[in-house]
């Protein structure tokens, strides 16, 4: 998979409601998040470092006394992007309000800048006491986002609110704390990633380097923000991601013609693949000899996006992608015009670095004439801008 991926800590306390964090952990994986677990020492009675490594693929560890090299407490709330922490006990809510810093999560807690978001889960009897309640007032003041536990049946005979949240429930919160409103719901996408392929014969062909990476970005992150995605790949290792209908293709033809079938559907096309722009005359069925092997006959592909953009309406949006070495911006914006695009971003592959890095950099150009340059960044980010601008697009459309 991409590694073009979110950073978050998920922090463990010690209540009994650490085991339902294992389900959490697995569903924020869906989604493509990064995930160090962060537990506190009494929370390994619940839950041991075993499973949350086994789980999470990464190390774990609960004391700054460990792998003291690594600085992790520092190290680790630079990483992240965000904090979750689920449950939270009225314990680890008295020391957070308080400030302590005696175990790695609390250090991580106090040393980060990044959104924390709590989710408690107790009796209701710890739940409603003052010193519990307080200490969510002061948490709260100081812009820890903290949702409220779920009234019902608890791990004993009765019940009451302090019941750990449903995970969907969670997700949803979190997701809209850290930015990912779900300002794309009700929208289709269809998006192309990946490089076609175009055979020569059985064990050749004409392909190219790109490795998908940026067109999943932009469909996991479409799919975050609500929209129903469509993601037709071409020759990429990346697999399938949970919530995404992912129709694998080889040649331009293939990615053509399950485009133009899906295009009448969609709201948004995203045309990131890479297209080749010719494919040979013929293609043999048996492998060409050496000493044949002198040169091929090309005839030219058509062109998918300038295609699919003559014959779309009015109320679809499309958003192509172009490749240049050289006169980069001059070069985007004279291909946004030619396909009648509504966005353009025209990476620089000048250096030939952005195939299969988890980076990029580039401009993003719309059909109205502005320009974003963006310094070399992570692809995930790119695709949050393209659709940060894509839903601007399709408010103002929408009045
Ligand atoms: N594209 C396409 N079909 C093709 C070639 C390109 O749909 N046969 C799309 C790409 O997916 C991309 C955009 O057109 O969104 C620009 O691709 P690029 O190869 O950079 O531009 P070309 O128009 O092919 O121009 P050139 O290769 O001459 O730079």
């Amino acid at each position: 998979m991409s590694s073009a991926k979110r950073e978050i800590i998920l922090g463990v306390g010690g209540g009994i409601a650490a085991y339902k964090s294992c389900e959490l952990l697995r569903r924020l994986q869906d989604l493509d998040f990064a995930i160090t677990v962060v537990p506190t020492p009494s929370s390994l009675n619940f839950v041991g470092t075993a499973t949350w490594e086994a789980l999470s693929g990464r190390s774990v560890t609960t004391q700054v006394w460990e792998k003291v090299e690594q600085v992790k407490h520092i190290s680790l709330a630079d990483l992240a992007e965000a904090i979750i922490i689920a449950p939270v006990t009225a314990d680890l809510l008295a020391r957070l309000a308080q400030g302590r810093a005696e175990d790695l999560l609390t250090n991580i807690v106090s040393a980060s800048k990044a959104p924390k978001f709590l989710v408690p889960a107790m009796h209701p009897n710890m739940w409603l006491n003052e010193s519990t309640q307080e200490n969510v007032k002061i948490l709260k003041a100081r812009g820890f986002e903290i949702m409220n536990p779920d009234n019902g049946r608890l791990t004993g005979e009765d019940s009451g609110i302090g019941r750990f949240p449903e995970t969907s429930e969670i997700i949803s919160k979190f997701l809209s704390q850290i930015g990912s409103e779900q300002d794309l719901e009700g929208k289709k996408f269809l998006i192309s990633a990946g490089g076609t392929r175009e055979s020569i014969d059985p064990v050749r062909f004409i392909g190219n380097r790109s490795s998908g990476k940026q067109g999943v970005a932009i469909a996991v992150e479409a799919r975050n923000r609500g929209a129903e995605v469509s993601l037709v790949l071409a020759n990429s290792n990346i697999s399938d991601v949970a919530g995404i209908e992912t129709i694998r293709v080889e040649t331009a033809e293939q990615m053509h013609s399950v485009l133009k079938k899906k295009m009448p559907d969609c709201d948004v096309l995203v045309m990131s693949a890479a297209v080749a722009d010719a494919k040979p005359a013929f293609s043999s069925a048996e492998k060409i000899k050496k000493k044949e092997f002198n040169s091929i006959d090309l005839i030219a592909n058509e062109d998918i996006l300038a295609d699919l953009s003559s014959s779309a309406n009015d109320s679809q949006l499309i958003v192509g992608f172009a490749a240049e070495t050289s006169d980069v911006e001059e070069s985007g914006r004279a291909k946004l015009k030619a396909k009648n695009l509504d966005f353009i971003y025209v990476n620089d592959v000048s250096d030939g670095a952005i195939f299969s890095s988890d980076l990029s950099a580039g401009f993003l150009i719309s059909s109205e004439g502005n320009s974003t340059p963006i310094e070399q960044t992570s692809k995930a980010k790119v695709a949050r801008i393209i659709l940060d601008n894509v839903v601007s697009r399709l408010s103002y459309a929408n009045g």
